[in-house]
Parts: C-alpha cells; sequence; structure tokens
C-alpha cells in the first residue's frame, strides 16, 4: 500500500496529539468494521464577530495509520475555524489535504469528519 508523503509525515508526527482538559465538547465515534476508535476535544471562544470559534483542537485516535493522519490533518484544518467553517470540512477536503489516501482507506477518513462533527453537536 502506498502513502503519500504527507500522510507518512502526520503519522510519525502527528499535530494536536493529546485532550483537552476542561474541553467545551467532546465527539466520540468508531468505526464498526474495523474497531478504530477517534475522540475531538474542543475548546470554544468567540471572535470579534461574534461568532464561535474553535480556539483548540486535540485528538486520542486508536486506529490506523490514515486514521491518525486523517485526524492530525484534520485538527490542522479546523484550529481557529469558526464553527460553521469546521463544519464544512468535508472527507475529500481531507483527503486532498493529505495528497489523497489509498483507495482501501478513504473510509477512514469518515472517522475524523464524523467526530468532529459529533463534537460540535455536542456544544
Ligand atoms: Fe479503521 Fe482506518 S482501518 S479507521
Amino acid at each position: 500500500m502506498q502513502y503519500s508523503k504527507k500522510v507518512i509525515e502526520h503519522f510519525r508526527n502527528p499535530h494536536n496529539q493529546g485532550r483537552i482538559k476542561n474541553a467545551d465538547a467532546v465527539g466520540q465515534v468508531g468505526n464498526a468494521a474495523c474497531g478504530d476508535v477517534m475522540k475531538i476535544y474542543l475548546k470554544i471562544n468567540e471572535n470579534k464577530k461574534g461568532e464561535k470559534i474553535i480556539k483548540d483542537i486535540k485528538f486520542e485516535t486508536l486506529g490506523c495509520a490514515a486514521a491518525i493522519s486523517v485526524s492530525s490533518a484534520l485538527t490542522d484544518l479546523a484550529k481557529g475555524k469558526t464553527l460553521a467553517q469546521a463544519l464544512a470540512i468535508t472527507k475529500d477536503k481531507i483527503v486532498k489535504d493529505l495528497g489523497g489516501l489509498p483507495p482501501i482507506k478513504v473510509h477512514c477518513s469518515m472517522l475524523g469528519v464524523e467526530a468532529l462533527r459529533l463534537a460540535i453537536n455536542n456544544l
């Protein structure tokens, strides 16, 4: 299986890995097929326009290399964004940002999108 350079970089050195103490919201999802689990923590703030923004975001992922790379790329994309912008992040956007994923691994990118949306819904 061939991973892009960016996937390997995120896997070796994941960004925003860990948990946020006193998080404003948490979203946890699992993939029933492979058993992998992803948890997203959010800390929320308001910008000057009074819109809620993601001040901080962290992840814990028990999963495959693609799931860890997706989590890392997703948190980079969502950090500092408004909730509406974060909700607009799609799995295709993450896959593109990672320079592609092997077709058999594209489903792993769904976990990230679902965990982020669930966390926002739990606010
Ligand atoms: Fe389970 Fe990738 S194989 S998320």
